[in-house]
């Protein structure tokens, strides 16, 4: 029995997609447990870029099978959308996905109820990517949704989406909404991709049990991070999934003893795309500096991500409620010319010092990070293979973030490129 989880451990786009690729290649399978459409997961491989939404990033290289577990929301249309784009770029999809039949689908309702309702927050608005996770999950624990199973009785899912449809249109009218969808067209559109769901329906739970007894190679995948979860992130300005541990087992229907490894994504700095708290956060030029060097503009919606500094107070979080066991640190090359660097231990507020991440969002909001400045290393990192080649300040900076946090870093990645990464002992799981 062999199976990792791959969690992002700070506010989503941490390079899971890259470090799920790169471990996948000796994997059997590998799935996603929530999230949806909102996941923009991006991996390069020979120059050429794949960005995964839905399917799970273990798509790219031949051999594993992908996943889909219950706790995605699943927008059919953008599925085929993406199935297509890849066997356009020469990915094979056919006979490779599996998608539980449990799990509910993101309709075009959802997209305008989340759109709508971000127009009428204005300046209180999340900064949702506008993919309609919301008011899809608000659907699944309401009970009202529309599951992928359901495609086995057209005529009940079709008066199912009738029916909400309709009720969508009566709350976009009342929020003064100039929306109006039509739950036939919705349901006929729908109801075209039936063949093609039914194929990939599946009892997920049962399935990934039955493969772990055989002894194939489990990954699993996170989307967004830790503090983007619906209960310990900062909420409200969070997604509308468990991003953390939790999702992943409600999310395929797997005991916890299942999970033999927790690897925690973790950016060399942190960048957050959206509203809501960033304690390290660099507004001025610094920050520019860092989002420029990092490119960091957002995988799905190309909004540009707010950076600061490395702060552990967060990923000692991740590390708690994940039970993280290894650390893979991502983007370490964007941090070559810096002069210095800082990582930020603890939260100042009122006079208290906190190292253990404050659940009052009023603390966030006005703390002040206590940070200390390590030197930079000034030379380029992106063609290294080993740790001891690393600069000596960069083995130095990493050595300091696996103290604070007292877990081991076992992969570096130093460059957008598949290869560009420095294994530090992870074990084949
Ligand atoms: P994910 O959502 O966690 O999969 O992350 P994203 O794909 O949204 O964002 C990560 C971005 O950083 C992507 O553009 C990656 O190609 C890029 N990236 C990943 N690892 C590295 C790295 O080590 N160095 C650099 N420079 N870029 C990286
Ligand atoms: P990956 O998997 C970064 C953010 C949005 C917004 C909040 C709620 O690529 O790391 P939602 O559309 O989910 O209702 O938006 O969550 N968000 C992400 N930020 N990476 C992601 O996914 C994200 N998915 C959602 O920007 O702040
Ligand atoms: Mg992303």
């Amino acid at each position: 029995m062999s199976c990792l989880l791959v969690i992002g451990s700070q506010w989503g786009d941490e390079g899971k997609g890259k470090i799920v690729d790169y471990l996948s290649s000796k994997a059997d399978l590998v799935a996603r447990f929530q999230g949806g459409a909102n996941a923009g997961h991006t991996v390069v491989v020979n120059g050429t870029q794949f960005i995964l939404h839905q399917i799970p990033a273990g798509i790219i290289f031949p051999r594993p099978e992908c996943v889909i577990g219950n706790g995605v929301v699943i927008d059919p249309i953008g599925f085929v959308q993406e199935q297509e784009s890849l066997n356009s770029q020469g990915i094979k999809t056919q006979g490779r996905i599996k998608l539980s039949g449990k799990a509910h689908l993101l309709l075009p309702y959802h997209k305008a109820l989340d759109r709508e309702r971000e127009a009428a927050k204005g300046k209180s608005k999340i900064g949702t990517t506008g993919r309609g996770i919301g008011p899809a999950y608000e659907d699944k624990i309401g009970r009202s949704g529309v599951r992928v199973m359901d495609f086995n009785q057209p005529d009940t899912l079709r008066l199912k989406v009738i029916e909400n449809t309709e009720l969508k249109n009566k709350i976009l009218r009342a929020m003064g909404s100039s929306v109006s969808l039509n739950g036939e067209e919705i349901a006929a559109e729908i109801l075209t991709y039936r063949d093609l769901f039914l194929e990939l329906e599946t009892d997920v739970s049962l399935y990934l049990d039955q493969k772990l007894a055989e002894g194939k190679k489990l990954l699993l995948e996170g989307a967004q991070g830790l503090m983007l979860d619906v209960d310990h992130g900062t909420y409200p300005y969070v997604t509308s999934s468990n991003t953390s541990i939790g999702g992943a087992l409600a999310g395929l229907g797997i005991g916890p003893r299942m999970i033999n490894s927790v690897l925690g994504v973790v950016k060399a700095y942190t960048t957050r795309v959206g509203n809501g708290p960033l304690p390290t956060e660099l507004l001025g030029p610094e920050g520019e500096r860092l989002r420029e060097l990092g490119a960091e503009y957002g995988a799905t919606t190309g909004r540009p991500r707010r950076c600061g500094w490395f702060d552990a107070v967060v990923t000692r979080y991740s590390k708690r409620i994940n039970g993280l066991t290894d650390l893979a640190i991502t983007k370490l090359d964007v941090l070559d010319s810096l002069d210095e660097l800082k990582i930020c231990n603890a939260y100042r507020w009122r006079g208290n010092t906190f190292t253990d991440f404050p659940c009052n969002p009023s603390i966030l909001e006005e703390c002040e990070p206590v940070y200390e400045t390590l030197p930079g290393w000034k030379s380029e990192t992106s063609d290294l293979k080993d740790f001891d080649s690393l600069p000596k300040a960069a083995q130095n900076y990493l050595d300091r973030i696996s103290e604070i946090m007292q877990c081991a870093i076992k992969l570096v990645s130093v460059g957008v490129q598949r290869d560009q990464i420095i294994n530090c002992g992870i074990e084949e799981f």
